[in-house]
């Protein structure tokens, strides 16, 4: 059975625009609305620091802090996790935010992943998957890590020792025991990753191809490694490959070079081709599928923040996009300028005009 997370009350304390807010959803889905720069996407981005410590628009502590007050922000959520309610604060303190659960303070942001999980769709991202392969593997990264536990710290840990590995190359240490421990965890962390990679990817396909009513996306990965590949063959690999990468100045073997590339299943060409609004829906049905993958492969269901969502949809797709996020049944907070979207759809929601 599918458990449903979602944000009961929320409270903002000089974050951004808000010196004090409060808004209690009861447990249902919600649509903030409100004429520009009242402060609706604020309430979403104070949602998603539950799910990544700088936010989905990657802010500054500093930046959230309300500009006219003297004492720091704060947000906190009474949150349920599928099981139990959970008191969640959320502030800034000195040089990195504070994370408080159930009036225990904690020693890392990680504690908070582990109980929430929140995935979203911003203006912002509305070009991401025509930008560079490095954005569009981003986007596949935080997709992935709605689904493994494990991701993430696998891919700080690659990352880490790659970065080590070029630093010693460059810097002439050619120590060959300090190499090759870096490299044994370049390969292992490369390997787990690229198998979490194919199987997110896989489940998503899965779940897209199953959909009636949504434009479908096809999900291509194209990998340096192969599935066989051993952490052994990849580690010598590493080893052969050192002059090569300090004269290049980069690692020429890996998952970092992972080109993720999107089609339109219909007429079988890649996003870059389809227009700003078809673009939009195959990453919203990306995300969409990928909610619904969660619920049915990992039975828990994520929270869903869609900011300004409705621009550049014709008709038809709006209620589309209202009826599938109603069948998905999810938690899913949604601003938009204005309310008539929503009109045919008001028992579904709970309203809030800023
Ligand atoms: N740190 C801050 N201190 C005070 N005000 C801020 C801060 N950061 C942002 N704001 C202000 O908050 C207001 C609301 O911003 P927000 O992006 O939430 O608006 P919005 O309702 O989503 O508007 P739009 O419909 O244009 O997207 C803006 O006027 C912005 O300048
Ligand atoms: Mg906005």
């Amino acid at each position: 059975m599918v458990t449903y997370c979602y944000i009961n009350k929320l409270k903002l304390h000089n974050f951004r625009n808000y010196l004090s807010f409060e808004l209690d959803s009861g447990g249902s889905s919600v649509v903030i609305a409100g004429n520009n720069g009242t402060g609706k996407t604020n309430i979403l981005e104070a949602i998603s620091l539950l799910a990544k410590s700088n936010g989905m628009k990657k802010a500054k502590t500093t930046e959230m802090q309300n500009k006219f007050a003297n004492e720091d922000w704060v947000v906190h959520y009474n949150f349920f996790n599928g099981v139990e309610f959970n008191s969640i604060g959320i502030a800034k303190g000195y040089n990195k935010k504070l994370v408080q659960i159930d009036n225990k303070m904690q020693l890392s942001y990680l504690s908070l992943y582990k109980i929430s999980n929140v995935i979203w769709f911003i203006p912002q991202m509305d070009h991401i998957l025509i930008k560079s392969p490095s954005e569009r593997l981003k986007f596949l990264d935080r997709i992935a890590s709605m689904f493994e536990n494990n991701y993430t710290s696998a891919y700080m840990k690659y990352r880490k020792a790659k970065y080590e590995r070029s630093k010693l190359l460059r810097d002439g240490i050619l120590d060959k025991l300090w190499l090759s421990s870096l490299e044994n965890i370049m390969a292992t962390m490369a390997i787990d990753i690229f198998h979490m990679r194919s199987s997110v990817l896989s489940l998503i396909q899965n779940v897209i191809n199953t959909a009636v009513s949504f434009p479908k996306a096809n999900l291509k990965i194209t990998s340096q490694l192969n599935s066989d590949d051993t952490v052994k063959y990849y580690q010598n690999l590493l080893a052969k490959n050192r002059e090569k990468d300090l004269l290049t100045g980069r690692v020429s073997f890996g998952v970092h070079n992972d080109n993720f590339q999107v089609f339109c299943q219909k007429r079988n060409i890649p996003i870059n081709l389809c227009s700003t609004g078809e673009q939009k829906l195959l990453l919203l049905s990306i995300i969409l599928s990928s909610v619904k993958a969660r619920c049915i492969y990992y039975n828990k269901a994520p929270i869903l923040l869609l900011d300004d969502i409705m621009s550049h949809l014709d008709e038809q797709h709006r209620k589309l996009l209202l009826e599938e996020i109603i069948h998905i049944k999810c938690q899913t907070w949604i601003t938009d300028v204005d309310q008539d979207n929503f009109c045919h759809y008001r028992d579904f929601f709970k309203f809030f005009d800023l």
